[in-house]
């Protein structure tokens, strides 16, 4: 059985023969590759977040105060990366998040405009499942064939139109997609200074607004179509996108929504998470939204009590994953699959779904050889007590 560090003895060979890795092989490289080809609206766009960023930071280092117990002699040469979610078997515990601007950010070739499909074609070659934003440059129509053989998830910005709403997830359900995840700390956008400085930000430019302009029901709020006049499609978007008013009421109507697994994300309280199973969801996300909404505690502090309360229930977390090592210890604290925002944003930038796919194979290589090392076999020797605080 192969094992995904054999990633890192292919480099190794490649080397031998005077091939040198296409990309970077860690964060920081593939940060600084992105941003040699992103504007620097759109690059502080990905890269910024909250207030004084202490909260995105905060999710970086909040891994690092967690260390892993070694152990030798394990009989761990083989390792099982894969994982069971919603009935189906996944081959690595990974998923990319939602990035709702992924779609314009494939510019390495200078032709930016179709990421969200280069992103489905890295889950495609890679096995990861993707969770696809409402914020796409294409419609989900387009973009759902390119995931292949891999499920795609849609991820509901749930707008204050419930006939939009609606006609969203049947439009999903109709394109194929897995799972429908409703992202509930985005109802206002957060306090993000370095967008407020460039006085912009990319939907309001009309920039990744697919979903909207092709819905027949967005289409019939307008006076004229988005085609004849984009700023008003843009500035209805503006007017539906917000959804201050949507409460715990609202679940049973999400519910009633779809027979697909549903899964709540940005939940990280017990409470919320006991709230959310009582309403029938299939999932939680546990999630800050890698720090760019509230500010709020990092949001690997709170994975362990919301695996508690979720009692069985999948959790799907993100939020600072940078590392393979982050991965391990996400899975130790009871993820059920671990999502990757911004470093697989930054592979689209340097080099669209060969980009993305380079770094989910050095994320996966680096998991694999950490629980290889470390003497644990699987991810179900993965729990709370191979990990060690550090203080
Ligand atoms: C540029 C950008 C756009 C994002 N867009 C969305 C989105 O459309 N929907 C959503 O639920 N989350 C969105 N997120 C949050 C991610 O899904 C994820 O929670 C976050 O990126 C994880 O943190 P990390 O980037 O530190 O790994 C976005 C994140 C970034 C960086």
């Amino acid at each position: 059985m192969a094992n995904f560090s054999d990633f890192n003895i292919g480099v190794y060979l490649n080397g031998l023969f005077g091939t040198m890795p296409s990309f970077p092989l860690e964060y920081a490289g593939w940060e600084a590759a992105a941003r040699t080809h992103l504007d620097d609206v759109l690059y502080d766009y990905v890269a910024g977040g909250a207030g004084d960023e202490a909260t995105q930071d905060g999710n970086v280092h909040a891994f690092r105060r967690w260390g892993i117990a070694p152990r030798m002699l394990a009989g761990a040469a083989e390792r099982d990366l894969s994982i069971e979610l919603f009935g189906r078997r996944y081959p690595t515990p990974l998923f990319l998040a939602p990035i709702g601007v992924v779609g314009i950010m494939d510019v390495a070739d200078g032709e930016a405009g179709h990421g969200d499909q280069e992103a489905a074609r890295a889950a495609a070659a890679t096995g990861v499942p993707a969770v696809m934003s409402t914020l796409m440059q294409d419609p989900m129509e387009d973009v759902a064939p390119e995931l292949g053989e891999t499920p795609g998830f849609f991820q509901l910005y749930t707008p204050n139109d419930r006939e939009l709403a609606e006609s969203f997830v049947r439009r999903a359900e109709a394109a194929g997609y897995a799972g429908i995840v409703v992202t509930l700390d985005t109802w206002s956008l957060g306090w993000r200074p370095r967008d407020l400085r460039h006085a912009s930000m990319p939907q309001l430019q009309g920039k990744c607004l697919a979903n909207y302009t092709s819905d027949p029901v967005f289409r019939s709020r307008l006076e004229k179509t988005p085609e004849e006049d984009p700023g008003a499609a843009t500035l209805a978007w503006a007017m539906t996108f917000g959804n201050p008013g949507l409460s715990w009421d609202d679940l049973e109507w999400l519910r009633s929504l779809t027979e697909l697994p549903l899964l709540l994300k940005g939940i990280c309280h017990p409470d919320d998470v006991r709230r959310a199973k009582d309403g029938g969801v299939d999932g939680i996300y546990c999630s800050n939204h890698g720090g760019r909404q509230a500010a709020s505690a990092p949001a690997l502090d709170f994975l362990p009590d919301v695996v508690a309360a979720a009692d069985g229930m999948p959790v799907l977390f993100d939020s600072g994953v940078r590392t393979g090592v982050d991965v391990v210890k996400a899975l130790a604290l009871g993820a059920t699959a671990v999502g990757i925002g911004r470093p697989y944003g930054w592979g689209i930038a340097m080099g669209g779904a060969a980009g993305a796919q380079h770094v989910l194979q050095c994320l996966l290589a680096e998991a694999d050889l950490t629980m290889g090392l470390n003497g644990y076999a699987s991810i179900a020797e993965l729990t709370r007590d191979i990990l060690v605080r550090i203080p």
